[in-house]
This record gives structure tokens, C-alpha cells and sequence, in this order.
């Protein structure tokens, strides 16, 4: 088989969530030279791409991912020279950048949709869905993904527009020529600056059903990955194929079996997709614990999907929307915390694609005890909580399903150090600082070969490395074992085999025939190398990476 080389296949990419990163002008949010002052660590960390969230001119209702003015830089964020500045610094650190796709919908304070909604007969009118009203209010029953109606009644024209998400993000109509054309100006616009590719936001909602189709059982069905999206990707593709750079798209609602047409490598929409099939197994209530055979099922799905060439994998266990890994699928008990981010590292980092990793992440944040909703921002969250009072839930207890589902949980400021701002700032910042900040924070973990910090760079080390681990086929092995996730990536004579337990317990498996423990060197380890007494036994979380002798 002949690889398809790319620089986006072997590097590490890492996200940026601008507000929460690093604050210079000491104003509690984070800016565009906060970031450009941690390149050197990023490049220490290994990381060959950043990318970074929504940095546009926004109301920020839903931070940003509301954006006015496409060619404009947020003024909190910093201004255009210190975004080329920034620009050129990363390119000299070897550090591309990606930037924010935001084009299934606008902010509501878009001069397209200020014109849009002033009349019928407006210019723009057909930017944005617009359609009457019926005797039961809205046109249809469709409901938005951060709650309530997708619907919002308009009354300067007495019609309704449509918004998937928030109302004061309408969504653009993309059946009208002339905002496809807009907005492939505007992506020329940026990549004519220099700009390595985009993170395509929501792209699987930019068409429609029509608007006689009533809900179904999922409530989404209506605007997600529907009928006759392909001529609108394709005419986007057609935009990027000009160019050598990386395009992930985030397609919810897209299936494994379907994902060859989406990134295929020749006639694909993008590079990659961020799946959402691992990530929705994390169990949003009552149980905690990880369920580890569906959790290897998802994960093995995609990376058999798209195997032998038919395409390529994005890679990521947090992002800016859900609360963090360690949380959720390990564990912030003392004797696990360390050992879990670890093992969460590499049930990622060394699958087949290219990993994300989310700014915290390799220093093993956890989620936030928040307190009150007054601490929460997050708009959905909001509405989400309030949905919960309605239902007559005591609000104690709806706090205690915001503390886990929120995806605020993430966006905390970056802790730097333990200091009282944890380095982030020199004063309150716009969001609470985990008060853990004192435990984990990047300037003790830098010292400490142990750390989690550490181990990210190791991991990343060995994958730049080794082929077989970019390159490499996968292979799953004991798929029904509840505890330990075992993988093989080979290439030619290359081999690995990644064994982790993703358990709180002890777990111990014969091992197959060919993985047997005789012939292998360790390469990585979560314990110290001489805690390791039996080879077919695994401590609860530990994790370890063998490569054929
Ligand atoms: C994506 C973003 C999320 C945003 C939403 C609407 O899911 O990741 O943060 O709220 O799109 O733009
Ligand atoms: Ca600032």
C-alpha cells in the first residue's frame, strides 16, 4: 500500500479557547498575545498546529460563535497586526494555525441580518429562513439544539426565522447563491493571509429539510447531515482543494458508514471529521463508570472506516463543549487522577489520525465544582437549567446536573501555576479558576518527570517518531474485555501494542497469541518500569505502550 504523506497526518494539533488561555492585558480574559507568549511552550509540548475558537467581532452570546463581522478581530481579543503577529511567530515556531469556521449561522447584530430583518422585500432577505407562522404559532415543530422553538418570531415583518442554535444566532440559507458566494470570499480572504486551514463549525446543519417535515424521535432530524447536503460540501470543497491545508469538519449526525464520502481522500468535503459516537457513550447521569466495551467499539468503528486509505481520523477526547475527560471517563480521586489522564492520553493520542488535545488536557483538568448558576455562562447550560426548575426539580439538584454536563466545566482559565489567578491573570478572571489550581498547574508538572505533562510529551515524541504510529494499520484486540483496551498499530516491521486499563480495579488478560510480552520492549509506561511484577496484570488505570522487539 502507498501512504499518502501530509503534514496534517503527522502533526499534533492543540485547541485554543482564546477567553480562557492566557490574559496580558490583565483585563481577566484572555487575548491573541496571551496566546502568541506561550508558543514556546507549545512547541515544547510538540504540538504542530493550534487551533484556535471564534476570535471574531461578536456580541458573544454564545462566545463568539455568533459572529458580526467575519474580517474583524474581537477588540478584547486584540486587534488584525497582532493577529499577524501572532501569525508569522507561530509559523517561526513551526506551529501552524487553524482558525474557526463559523458558517452555518451569524450573530443576530450581522449587518446581513440587521438588513434581513428590516422588510420582506429587503435585499437580503433570503440570507437567513424566513416563513409564516400557523394558527399554533411557529411554521413547524422543530426544536433548537440550546432549547425552546427554532423558531423566533420577528415583529418589525410578522414572520419567524430559523435558528439552530441560540436565537440570537440565525441561520444563513445556504440554497441562496449569493451567501455561498459571501462566504467563499471571506475563506479566500483568510487563507490569502497565510492561515494553515479551519475547524468547520456545525457544518452538518447546513441544510434543511423542508419545512412541512415534522420531529421526529431525534429531535435534530430535521437540519442534521439531511438529504442534498453534498452539493453544498462540494462546492465548499472546491474551495479548499486549492490549497494545502487542514480541514476538520464537526459532523454530528454523520455515521462512520457514511464518513468515506465525507473525508475520502480524494474526493472527500474535508480532511477529517470530529465524530461524536465516543463522546455521547459518556453517561450524562446516574452511572459514572466508564462502559469500556462500547467506549472500544465507537472508537474501533472510525478507525476501521476509514482504514487502508479511505480516509483519515480526527482524534480527541475534550473539547470546549463538554466537560473534561479526567472527569468524566477517569477519574479526580487522588489515587486515580494522575494515572487516569494518562490512560486517557493514550487511548487517543496513538489511534490512527490526528489527535487534538484541549488546552488543560495535558495537565489533567478537571471539571469545576461550580456552585451557584450565577458562575455558569454557557447559554445552553442556562436554558437548560431553568428547562429543569420548570419540571419542578429543586435547584440544588439541578446544580448537580449542571456540575457534570456543563460545558463551562472546560472552559475555566488555563491553570499556569497555583497562584491565586493560577498565572492566567492579575485579576479576577471572567470565569471562576478551579480551585485545584494549587494541585495541577503547568509550572509544577514542567519540573516533574512523573507528571501528566511529562507523559503528553513523551507520548508525542514516540508518535513523531515512529511511523507505524501515524501511518500504521490498527488493530483491536479483546474487544469484549470490560476493563482493558488493547490496540496494535503496524506498519511493515513497525510494531506496537497499547494496552490500557480503563478501570478502577485490577485487570488481567492472556494476552494473544502474537502479543506475547517476551518479545516486546516497553517503550511508555504510566508506573515506574519496576512496578510492573506481572506482565498480564494491570494496576486500575495503568497503561503501557510495547513495541516488537
Ligand atoms: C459548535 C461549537 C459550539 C457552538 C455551536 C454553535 O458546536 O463547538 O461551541 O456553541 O457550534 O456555533
Ligand atoms: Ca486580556
Amino acid at each position: 500500500m502507498t501512504i499518502n504523506k501530509a503534514w496534517w497526518k503527522e502533526a499534533v494539533g492543540y485547541q485554543i479557547y482564546p477567553r480562557s488561555f492566557m490574559d496580558t492585558n490583565h483585563d481577566g480574559i484572555g487575548d491573541l498575545n496571551g496566546i502568541r507568549s506561550k508558543l514556546d511552550y507549545l512547541k515544547d509540548l510538540g504540538i504542530g498546529f493550534i487551533w484556535i475558537t471564534p476570535i471574531y467581532e461578536s456580541p458573544n452570546v454564545d462566545n463568539g460563535y455568533d459572529i458580526s463581522d467575519y474580517q474583524k478581530i474581537l477588540k478584547t481579543f486584540g486587534t488584525m497586526e497582532e493577529f499577524d503577529l501572532l501569525l508569522s511567530e507561530a509559523h517561526q515556531h513551526g506551529i501552524k494555525v487553524i482558525m474557526d469556521l463559523v458558517i452555518n449561522h451569524t450573530s443576530n447584530q450581522h449587518e446581513w441580518f440587521i438588513e434581513s430583518r428590516s422588510s420582506v422585500k429587503d435585499d437580503y432577505r433570503d440570507y437567513y429562513i424566513w416563513a409564516d407562522g400557523t394558527i399554533d404559532g411557529p411554521p413547524n415543530d422543530w426544536v433548537s439544539i440550546f432549547g425552546g422553538s427554532a423558531w423566533e418570531y420577528d415583529e418589525t415583518t410578522h414572520q419567524y426565522y430559523l435558528h439552530v442554535f441560540a436565537k440570537e444566532q440565525p441561520d444563513l440559507n445556504w440554497e441562496n447563491p449569493r451567501v455561498k458566494r459571501e462566504l467563499f470570499s471571506m475563506i479566500n480572504w483568510w487563507l490569502d493571509k497565510g492561515i494553515d486551514g479551519f475547524r468547520v463549525d456545525a457544518i452538518s446543519h447546513i441544510k434543511k429539510a423542508p419545512l412541512t417535515t415534522k420531529s421526529t424521535n431525534d429531535p435534530f432530524e430535521s437540519f442534521k447531515n439531511v438529504s442534498g447536503i453534498e452539493t453544498h460540501l462540494e462546492e465548499l470543497r472546491d474551495v479548499f482543494k486549492k490549497r494545502d491545508i487542514l480541514t476538520v469538519g464537526e459532523a454530528n449526525g454523520v455515521s462512520a458508514e457514511q464518513a468515506h464520502q465525507w473525508v475520502g481522500e480524494n474526493k472527500g468535503y474535508f480532511n477529517m471529521l470530529f465524530e461524536f459516537d465516543h463522546i455521547s457513550l459518556w453517561n450524562k447521569s446516574e452511572n459514572d463508570l466508564l462502559d469500556v466495551i462500547h467506549f472500544k467499539q465507537a472508537l474501533t468503528k472510525w478507525q476501521e472506516a476509514l482504514a487502508n486509505g479511505k480516509g483519515w481520523n480526527a482524534l480527541y477526547m475534550e473539547n470546549h463543549d463538554i466537560p473534561r475527560s479526567v472527569s468524566s471517563f477517569g477519574s479526580e480521586e487522588e489515587v486515580f487522577w494522575q494515572a487516569s489522564a494518562k490512560a486517557l492520553a493514550l487511548s487517543f493520542l496513538l489511534l490512527q489520525g490526528t489527535p487534538f488535545i484541549y488546552q488543560g488536557q495535558e495537565i489533567g483538568m478537571t471539571n469545576m465544582p461550580f456552585t451557584s448558576i450565577d458562575e455558569i455562562d454557557a447559554v445552553d447550560t442556562k436554558n437548560f437549567y431553568y428547562e429543569m426548575l420548570q419540571t419542578g426539580l429543586a435547584p440544588d439538584k439541578a446544580m448537580e446536573v449542571i456540575r457534570k454536563t456543563a460545558r463551562d466545566n472546560s472552559r475555566t482559565p488555563m491553570q499556569w501555576t497555583g497562584e491565586e489567578y493560577a498565572g492566567f491573570s492579575k485579576r479576577t478572571p471572567w470565569m471562576v479558576i478551579n480551585p485545584n489550581k494549587r494541585k495541577i498547574n503547568v509550572l509544577d508538572q514542567m519540573d516533574d518527570p512523573e507528571s501528566v505533562l511529562n507523559f503528553y510529551k513523551k507520548i508525542i515524541q514516540l508518535r513523531s517518531q515512529n511511523e507505524a504510529l501515524i501511518y500504521g494499520g490498527y488493530k483491536l484486540y479483546l474487544p469484549e474485555h470490560p476493563q482493558l483496551f488493547v490496540y496494535s498499530r503496524r506498519l511493515g516491521d513497525e510494531h506496537f501494542v497499547i494496552i490500557i486499563n480503563l478501570s478502577k480495579e485490577f485487570a488481567s488478560a492472556d494476552l494473544p497469541e502474537n502479543v506475547q510480552i517476551e518479545d516486546w520492549d516497553l517503550q511508555l509506561s504510566n508506573l515506574n518500569k519496576y512496578e510492573i511484577h506481572q506482565h498480564t496484570i494491570f494496576a486500575p488505570y495503568e497503561a503501557r505502550v510495547y513495541k516488537h522487539k
